[in-house]
């Protein structure tokens, strides 16, 4: 039997309800929506779908709470809440790493190794920084004294995608709250149960009612509708560029901050001084890692000419003895992609790779796994791809991996950069001068030397050019939440 039939059916108190103001709630138009497990076909669960109505009464119930209990209280109190978040994310590390895998397809191992510990640590980070955000003294002229207070912006919109639906969360709703905010929390149309099991903990915290809102439902209805609100503040939103660019268009009516953090297509680029074998190593986890779901995937291959054949080897025999699987299988490294669309978005990459000449030498089709009506895709590899070509300049999102070859480091450094997007970017030699050099030139809100996709809640994250702008995690990513109010006091 397929480990999945074995598993229970996802337990929500709440019953796929919607959290507004401390309460479980239909949606006011009674409809609700399947959320699908990525890796049978069947439904997982129907849950409410919220549209502007149900949004409204959100953003009423989560200005109330900031004028209300939360906008009262202290920020030590505050960070308490956040710690007790995190701890108990912390007890319940495998029911959500379960609940998460079920919903998104991927591996158990790396829901319950990386997803949800990072999500308590993004939690205990916060906690401590809610009594960091100091403001300064000013130097003015005159016989005043000037000072500056950083305030929370209001409510605050946050629109999830289904790649990591809790650990994005995390990163939002963490900071939001630090820093005295309260929120709308919008989780993707595929994959919304963690972050209504979130909504559970959070009470369960003791967070007041009304200060994290749960309101599921699709982007152009309910995403789109939080977006347009009056009265939110700000939307930070994570998810494809062109949505980023709908989101920015929208937000100017009323004037909203927003923090985009969207698609990428990272160079990760091979020196031939570089150890090959931790370099190969670290090639499969840039691209393989969460079924290539990963905005700072390593798409693009950069390989110098002297070491291509003997990196595309090694390359090729990881991902050979890759084992993909049921996702609840211990032994799965390569799980289910998230959805349909993802899945005829890969294949449509593939055509278009071999039709401009690519050389297909790994993968390149569906794979058939438990009773094949789940979502998975072969590890894919093309050689000879040139820095032009369609599958090197557009975000595929899958397990699709571009090796291009180049002959010396301005040019590999000038083809890098030459993309629309500016996410992260790889590096694998022994010369430090040579990887702090490129780590200077490589357009890139994260630089890995010697290792891919590193994350911490304590590291900024984000991007530049078409990957966006605004910062998440670490201390810069309470920026975003935050406004700074400067107080005259006349001294004379
Ligand atoms: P998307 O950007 O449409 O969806 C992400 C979130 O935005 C979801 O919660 C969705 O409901 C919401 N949304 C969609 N349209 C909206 C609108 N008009 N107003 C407000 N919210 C809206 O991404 P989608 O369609 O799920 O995936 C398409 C592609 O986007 C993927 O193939 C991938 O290339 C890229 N993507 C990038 C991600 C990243 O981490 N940077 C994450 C997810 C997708
Ligand atoms: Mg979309």
């Amino acid at each position: 039997m397929n480990p999945t039939e074995t598993l229970p059916k996802p337990a929500l108190q709440s019953g796929g309800r919607m959290l507004i103001g401390g309460d479980w709630r239909e949606a006011q138009s009674g409809k609700r929506f399947a959320t699908v497990n990525p890796a049978t076909g069947d439904t997982l669960l129907e849950v409410a779908e919220g549209d502007a109505a149900d949004v409204d009464l959100a953003v009423k119930a989560a200005r109330q709470a900031l004028d209300g209990p939360w906008g009262k209280m202290s920020a030590s109190q505050r960070g308490r809440l956040l710690w007790r978040l995190g701890d108990l994310i912390s007890e319940k590390t495998a029911e959500l790493a379960h609940l998460e895998t079920l919903d998104t397809g991927k591996p158990l191992g790396e829901s319950s190794k990386i997803d949800v510990p990072l999500t308590a640590d993004i939690f205990y980070y916060n906690a401590g920084a809610a009594t960091k955000l100091e403001g300064s003294t000013v130097p003015v002229s005159g016989p005043y004294l000037n000072y500056t207070i950083r305030e929370p912006i209001g409510v605050v919109g946050l629109i999830v995608p289904w790649n990591f639906p809790l650990l994005i969360a995390a990163r939002k709703v963490g900071p939001a709250l630090a820093a005295g905010n309260t929120v709308v929390l919008k989780p993707a149309e595929e994959t919304p149960l963690t972050a209504l099991r979130l909504g559970e903990l959070a009470l369960e915290a003791g967070i007041p009612p009304g200060v994290l809102n749960v309101v599921p439902g699709f982007g152009p209805t309910a995403g789109a509708a939080l977006v347009a609100h009056p009265g939110v503040a700000g939307i930070a939103f994570t998810g494809e560029t062109t949505t980023g660019q709908l989101i920015m268009q929208s937000a100017a009516r009323t004037l909203k901050k927003v923090s985009l953090e969207l698609g990428g297509k990272s160079p990760n680029i091979v020196f031939a001084d570089a150890d090959i074998d931790a370099a190969s190593r670290g090639s499969m986890m840039a691209i393989f890692y969460n079924k290539g779901e990963v905005c700072t995937a390593g798409s693009r291959l950069f390989v110098e000419k002297g070491v291509h054949d003997a990196m595309l080897e090694k390359v090729i025999e990881r991902a050979g003895k890759m084992t993909q699987g049921d996702p609840f299988d211990s032994k799965t490294r390569l799980g289910a992609q998230t959805s349909e669309a993802q899945m005829e978005k890969i294949s449509k990459y593939v055509e278009i790779g071999k039709k401009e000449g690519a050389r297909l030498v790994m993968g390149g089709e569906p794979a058939r796994i438990g009773n094949g009506r789940g979502w998975f895709w072969k590890p894919t590899i093309f050689d000879n791809v040139t820095n032009s070509m369609t599958i090197a300049r557009e975000e595929i999102f899958g397990p699709v991996l571009s090796v291009i070859t180049f002959e010396d480091f301005d040019k590999a450094l000038a083809e890098a950069n030459d993309s629309l997007y500016g996410l992260s970017a790889g590096i694998w030699t022994r010369d430090i001068k040579k990887a702090h050099r490129a780590a200077r030139m490589l357009h890139a809100g994260t630089v890995w030397i010697n290792t891919y996709n590193l994350y911490d809640a304590a590291s900024p994250y984000g991007g530049t050019k078409a990957s966006g702008f605004g910062r998440e995690s670490g201390m810069a990513g309470l920026d975003f939440y935050t406004q700074t109010k400067s107080v005259w006091v006349d001294l004379s």
